[in-house]
């Protein structure tokens, strides 16, 4: 059975109250629980986490068994270069998610330092960048095994 890592990273608990116009009004439990019911549907384990903690989502990565991960990893995006440290030392599939499309928001956000060591980036598709990225990542696996 392939097991994948949903993480959130920081404020991504704050969805559904948090900048709806940008966000959306979707909680993050609506969209784990959307990703969970994809997943029992193809078998596939899931484990979610969410942290605003930066070290706590490099351990999480580090620690991980899972065959692939999926991130949003929110303001770390743009500055962690301990993040994308962590995946790059992990030999598994990620994909990186945003809800919004970051390259037509401020230019702080324009860069990622984590999608150079992610398999691929989906942007601006709001919770469909998470479906997207989850059916990405499931081909990624099937490819691999
Ligand atoms: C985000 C985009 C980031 O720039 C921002 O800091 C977030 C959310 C998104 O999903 O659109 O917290 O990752």
């Amino acid at each position: 059975m392939s097991k994948i890592l949903v993480i959130h990273g920081p404020n991504l608990d704050l969805l559904g109250n948090r900048e709806k116009d940008i966000y959306g009004t979707d909680t993050m439990d609506d969209i784990n629980s959307e990703i969970k019911n994809m997943a029992d549907a193809d078998g596939v384990e899931c484990e979610f986490f969410q942290s605003s903690h930066e070290g706590d989502i490099v351990d999480k990565i580090g620690k991980t068994q899972a065959d692939g991960i999926l991130i949003n990893p929110a303001a770390y995006t743009h500055t962690s270069v301990a993040i994308r440290d962590a995946l790059s030392a992990k030999d598994i599939p990620s994909v990186e998610v945003h809800l919004s499309n970051i390259y037509a928001r401020e230019e702080f956000r324009h860069k990622s330092v984590i999608a150079p060591v992610a398999t691929g980036q989906i942007s601006g598709f709001g919770k469909n960048s998470y479906i997207f990225g989850y059916k990405a990542l499931m081909g990624c696996i099937s490819s691999k095994k």
